[in-house]
């Protein structure tokens, strides 16, 4: 339960969570008859790289404590089914490991740390490891009130609820798995502790590094040390995302941490053609949180986003079948994605538009 509510949660009242699905389910897609759809062509270009369709994994925190080495898994999954994976700037495998297994699908998120010779670092391994996209996320200025953690202890210093510590015996392979390899680190952390820093050493000192303030000077900085692209996720205002073509980005992704920072928040997909019509093409405009279906791929697509990435879809499938479940969660949107193209008369996802909304003047 620790685990599941970790992941499915959102903050407070969890209405943004909610938001962001209705905001898809909202959509109304127009279909076109008499197309030929045969073989629907999902592939999607970003950042010069063809991707076998318009989904990507977002970059989710602490993964492997649904099970030993998600992370991992779910690179390699993304890899196969030829789509990016963005490594969590929290993550519990390391740049170089990662980066290893997904060398031409891996991208790699940065939480700005208050030591700024960190993140300066950070940036560097990521550029070393061979990593092309680097992508900021600006949504955590402070750590935001998730109810449900705080309910079962799942907070540092980390004492669970003793309800939620016996629930875990309910769960015996989660259990031995446990047994077998501890806490998980966050890796791309120890090496910046003590050598021999344990798990909770090194949570600690990760809490002690962020959030941290982190401004557009900031930005500017990484954009000066990075040559790759460079993305900022969590941008939801339209002048933001104005801002940050200024200070020289390639692309943004519009979020809103998948409803887990700021309650009161809009649906990300309500800002998307906003912020699309400030900034056209001039910068890669992608979206996450909420997406649960192929057809809110579509839909967002339809709105102006290239790329959508999903959190929780992929970790749940990880999480309750390995390699084969991070591969099947992968499927089943990619699977409905071609079925809803299909069904509307679109034969190349790339060529979408608010022609097949019928809510946007289709
Ligand atoms: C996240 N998210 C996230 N984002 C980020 O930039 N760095 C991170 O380390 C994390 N960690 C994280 C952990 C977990 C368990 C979740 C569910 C999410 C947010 C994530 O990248 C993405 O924005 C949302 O998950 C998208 O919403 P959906 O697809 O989960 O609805």
């Amino acid at each position: 339960r620790i685990i599941f509510d970790y992941i499915d949660g959102g903050v407070e009242d969890e209405d943004c969570v909610e938001r962001n699905v209705t905001a898809f389910r909202d959509q109304r897609l127009l279909p076109r008859y008499l197309v030929d759809v045969a073989s629907p062509d999902q592939t999607t270009e970003v950042f010069g790289r063809r991707y076998s369709t318009a989904l990507g994994i977002a970059p989710t925190g602490m993964a492997a404590v649904a099970r030993h080495r998600a992370d991992l898994i779910l690179a390699e999954a993304a890899a196969a089914a030829d789509i990016p994976f963005i490594i969590s700037g929290a993550a519990t495998a390391s740049i170089e490991d990662i980066a290893a297994l997904a060398p031409n699908h891996a991208w790699l998120q940065i939480y700005g740390a208050r030591d700024a010779a960190i993140t300066r670092d950070q940036i560097e391994r990521g550029a070393k490891a061979g990593i092309e996209t680097l992508v900021m996320t600006v949504d955590v200025p402070v750590n935001a009130k998730r109810e449900s953690n705080i309910r079962n202890g799942w907070v540092r210093p980390y004492r669970p609820s003793v309800s939620a510590f016996l629930e875990t015996l309910t769960h015996p392979g989660w259990v031995a798995e446990y047994l077998r390899h501890g806490l998980p680190f966050f890796e791309n952390w120890r090496t910046y502790t003590e050598a021999g820093a344990s798990p909770r050493q090194v949570a600690a000192f990760l809490s002690s590094q962020m959030p941290s303030t982190q401004t557009w000077r900031e930005l500017e900085t990484y954009r000066r040390l990075w040559s790759g692209n460079l993305v900022v996720k969590g941008i939801m205002h339209p002048e933001d995302a104005l801002r940050a073509e200024r200070a020289g980005v390639d692309g943004i992704i519009v979020s809103n941490h998948g409803g887990r920072q700021l309650d009161r928040s809009p649906a990300s997909l309500d800002m998307l053609p906003g912020i699309r019509n400030a900034v056209g093409d001039r910068l890669t405009v992608m979206l996450d949180s909420g997406v649960r279906r192929g057809a809110d791929i579509i839909s967002a697509r339809a709105l102006g986003a290239k790329m959508v990435f999903v959190g929780r879809a992929t970790l749940y499938g990880v999480a309750a079948g390995g390699r084969e479940g991070a591969q099947r969660a992968i499927r089943i949107l990619r699977d409905e994605t071609g079925l809803v193209m299909a069904q509307i008369g679109c034969p190349r996802l790339a060529e979408i538009g608010p022609e097949y909304l019928s809510n946007t003047g289709g």
